[in-house]
């Protein structure tokens, strides 16, 4: 495993983060990339990319894929942009889209070359519940939506040369990202609350033992899944019997 990488994106805070210790911890060679150096001790390697910034990121991961074979991937970088339908606004569409669909694509695109040459590899992408509809995320939806259905293509693709690919859709994990749209004390953080048949939110190490898993060798015969990993939010409106 130590002369091979693993490239987790948005890896300074939240759900990157806890990806990044938790595989740090189990022996994979962690790299991380987001727009500020982590606050704290990274696990691995750490690089300054704006992953909105197309030819940077372009420009970052063909550098990175001759010097280091990346056969562990984790997109896991993601902007919300919440806007009704009548207010979206083309700025934030790109910003959504380039953030959450085309970087991931990118990033899979340049890291699937070392994972062909060495016939292995596992490509996560990080999604969200939403992919099943939510008020003010035409972006995000969609963006995620698309990034969980060419995470379906890749597995078809990418199955021959034994490399895996799987989404994982969490529910509410209480990180920064959650606590900007969902402050603490306001009505719709609550209202999420009570929605979580388990009855808390995600920890970002919940989120990080799946993805621990599904890189795992116990992993190997699972490729283009979904994983709703939400505390059964997502079935909770079930009728009732
Ligand atoms: N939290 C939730 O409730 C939830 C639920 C479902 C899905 N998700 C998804 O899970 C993923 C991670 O969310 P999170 O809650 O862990 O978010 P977070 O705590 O806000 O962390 C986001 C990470 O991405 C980096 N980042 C943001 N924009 C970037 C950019 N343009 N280029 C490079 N790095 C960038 C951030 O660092 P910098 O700011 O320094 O760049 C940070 O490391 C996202 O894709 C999100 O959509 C989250």
């Amino acid at each position: 495993m130590n002369d091979q990488f693993t490239l987790v994106t948005g890896a300074s805070k939240g759900i990157g983060r806890a990806c990044a210790e938790r595989l740090a911890g189990a022996g994979f060679n962690v790299i991380g990339l987001a727009r500020k150096q982590p606050s704290e001790e990274f696990p691995g390697e750490f690089y300054e990319v704006d992953v909105a910034d197309r030819e940077a990121l372009t420009a970052f991961l063909k550098w990175l894929t001759k010097e280091k074979p990346v056969v562990n991937l984790i997109n896991n970088v993601g902007l919300a942009g919440p806007e009704l339908l009548q207010d979206v606004t083309s700025e934030t569409l790109d910003r959504v889209i380039e953030t959450n669909l085309v970087s991931a694509i990118l990033c899979a695109k340049y890291c699937s070359g070392a994972m062909k040459k060495s016939r292995q590899g596992r490509i996560i992408n990080i999604s969200t519940e939403l992919i099943l509809g939510a008020p003010t995320r035409t972006a995000y939806g969609g963006a995620k939506a698309a990034l969980a259905s060419v995470s379906r293509t890749w597995a078809l693709e990418l199955a021959q040369f034994g490399i895996t690919v799987n989404t994982i859709a969490p529910g509410p994990v209480d990180t920064e990202f959650f606590l900007q749209n969902n402050p603490v004390g306001s009505d719709i953080r609550q209202q999420k609350l009570d929605r979580i048949p388990l009855g808390r939110f995600a920890t970002p190490a919940d989120i990080a033992n799946l993805a621990n898993f599904l890189m795992s060798p116990e992993a190997a015969y699972i490729t283009g899944q979904i994983f709703h990993i939400d505390g059964g939010s997502s079935i909770a409106s079930a009728p009732l019997f």
